[in-house]
């Protein structure tokens, strides 16, 4: 048993998206989370930047005593998992990355189509890809960046009407290419724009690694005797800059009750 509060963090509103899903399953546990909401989005900058910029916020979560570190992007998670683990020893830090790979090579063969869609530093990082296929080397997997997503997100603007053309901008052509039968969401952010993508592509099978990594936290949890046995305190919400579309998105987040705190670096 650990009453302590688990860590998660994105370079946004992205990582909600894996906090949702997470106390859905585990009612009791504690989130404290940061949103770097001031210098997203991470996936356009430099690998240096990213490790920087996470090292600060790890640093700050563990001196929240948090119990895990839930790195609720797949940007950090691609370039900056092995160094936030030495950096932190003493506390255990899941990533996107790994519970995702095992969730795709455990449900695809050689006869699908694989595609990831991520940001720059993840695709240009080879990190899915070099996961997925340590599990399974017959797998056909392709990768493309969609940079235009993450700032319209940030911004709220995730209605079809408003966010389908530029889907349709980076997937129309790749996924009729490559005949893409599997399409992984490969940034914390798109699972907030889940439904357009699968409105706009139905017959797509759509694998959500937000999803695994709220799995893979409550599994290590229970593995290692540290669920929380106290009923339920509030989650804090921290970001760099509070903006409306974050507030708004915490309020969706599970009719939760919040507090949401604005921390400076
Ligand atoms: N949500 C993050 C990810 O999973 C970061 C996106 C960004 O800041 O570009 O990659």
């Amino acid at each position: 048993m650990d009453n302590r509060p688990i860590g998660f963090f994105d370079s946004g509103v992205g990582g909600l998206t894996c906090v949702k899903p997470l106390l859905e399953q585990l009612p009791n546990e504690r989130v404290i989370y940061f949103g770097d909401t001031a210098r997203t989005p991470y996936g356009s900058k430099g690998i240096d930047t990213v490790k920087a910029f996470s090292l600060q916020i790890a640093r700050f979560l563990r001196d929240q005593d948090v119990k895990m570190l839930a790195i609720a992007c797949n940007t950090v998670s691609s370039v900056a998992m092995e160094y936030l683990q030495e950096q932190l020893p003493d506390i255990p830090v899941i990533g996107t990355i790994q519970p995702a790979a095992s969730r795709i090579a455990a449900c695809c063969d050689k006869t699908n189509s694989i595609g990831i869609m991520a940001t720059k530093v993840t695709v240009n990082s080879g990190a899915y890809q070099h996961a997925i296929l340590k599990e399974n080397n017959d797998l056909n997997i392709h990768a493309i960046a969609c940079p235009a997503l993450v700032p319209l997100i940030e911004e709220g603007l995730t209605k079809d009407t408003q966010i389908a053309p530029i889907i349709h901008h980076y997937l129309d052509d790749f996924v009729a290419e490559h005949r893409i039968d599997t399409l992984v969401l490969g940034c914390t952010h798109y699972p907030h724009i889940k439904g357009v993508i699968q409105k706009e592509f139905p017959g797509i099978h759509i694998i959500n690694p937000s999803q695994t990594l709220a799995d893979a936290v409550a599994a290590a949890l229970k593995k290692n005797d540290m669920l929380a046995a106290q009923p339920k305190r509030d989650s804090i919400f921290y970001a760099s800059d509070i903006s409306d579309s974050f507030l708004h998105m915490m309020e969706e987040l599970s009719g939760d009750r919040f507090t949401a705190l604005q921390m400076e670096f």
